[in-house]
């Protein structure tokens, strides 16, 4: 042992993750010796680089798109909430030669959410999206006492397969992504992936914003994002991207691994500037 702590992110395409950037900031809050790389790897081939990461040392791995179903899968032990999510942004090499997979991004987003002081209890809330991402965050809004969580899909049998597999967690219910809505909704999250693909965001019915709706993309992007960008023209005030949900779920992760929690803010801010 050299007293350097070897860490890496898997995913397909990496190129440009930020999360070698967010755990060296992290790293030196503390005079950790951290090498932290990123490796592209494909679906598929998982399995195969986690043996060679182990042989090599490798103290934990963190997982994006999309490789987190696959992640969850090859591990041999699973956290409450990746087994919930189906899927793993963080995996460790345990002591006793286990491999353990958690998801992180559902308390990640808690913790932003909570530290742009949005209300979370009590809150009826749209959820845009039936995906991975959804799936992987919906427990946690659940968990932190939304009033209700109304899952709406392009595809309303993915959202309707979503609300029946959580629905013993909290109040859910499913809807297409066009329909109109019976009152506003205090918070909207986005958990599409259709602003990655296109210019436009989800087509969202204006029925579902009030006064003082809360517009929330789970992506983060160097300029503003479309479901962004349509609730500004839509008259939106509070509206938040996932660079803080991005640090946030990294931050869990850090802590996992290296047993010290991370002041995330000065990060955040880093990676903001640097845009
Ligand atoms: P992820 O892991 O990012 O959630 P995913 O599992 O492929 O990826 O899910 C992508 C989500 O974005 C789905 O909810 C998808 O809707 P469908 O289930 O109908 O495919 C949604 N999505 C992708 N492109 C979209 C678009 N152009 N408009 C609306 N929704 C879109």
């Amino acid at each position: 042992m050299n007293g350097i702590v070897h860490c890496l992110v898997v995913g397909s395409p990496i190129r440009h993750s930020r999360s070698p950037l967010i755990h060296r900031l992290f790293a030196e809050q503390f005079g950790i010796a951290l090498r932290y790389e990123k490796r592209e790897v494909q679906p598929g081939e998982l399995a195969d680089a986690i043996t060679s990461f182990r042989q090599s040392g490798v103290c934990g791995i963190n997982v994006t798109v999309p490789l987190k179903e696959e992640a969850c899968a090859l591990a041999t032990l699973l956290s409450p909430r990746a087994r919930v999510a189906g899927a793993a942004n963080v995996l460790s090499f345990n002591a006793d030669g286990s491999l353990e997979a958690d998801n992180t991004d559902g308390l990640g987003l808690v913790r932003d959410l909570d530290a742009h002081g949005v209300a979370l209890a009590g809150r009826r809330m749209l959820l845009l999206g039936a995906g991975g991402a959804a799936r992987g965050v919906l427990p946690a809004l659940l968990g932190a006492g939304a009033a209700s969580v109304t899952v709406a899909n392009r595809t309303l049998a993915r959202a309707e397969a979503l609300v029946a597999a959580l629905s013993g967690l909290g109040t859910l219910a499913a809807a297409g992504l066009d329909d109109v809505f019976e009152a506003p909704f205090d918070l909207i999250l986005n958990a599409t992936s259709a602003g990655l693909t296109s210019t436009d965001g989800p087509p969202v019915s204006h029925s579902a914003l009030g006064a003082s709706t809360v517009c929330y993309d789970l992506v983060y992007g160097r300029g503003e994002m479309p479901f962004l960008a349509w609730a500004r023209g839509c008259g939106v005030t509070q509206r938040i991207d996932g660079l803080g949900m991005l640090v946030e779920q990294a931050a869990a992760a850090f802590e996992r691994w290296h047993g010290r929690k991370p002041a995330t803010a000065p990060v955040i801010e880093a990676l903001r500037e640097q845009r």
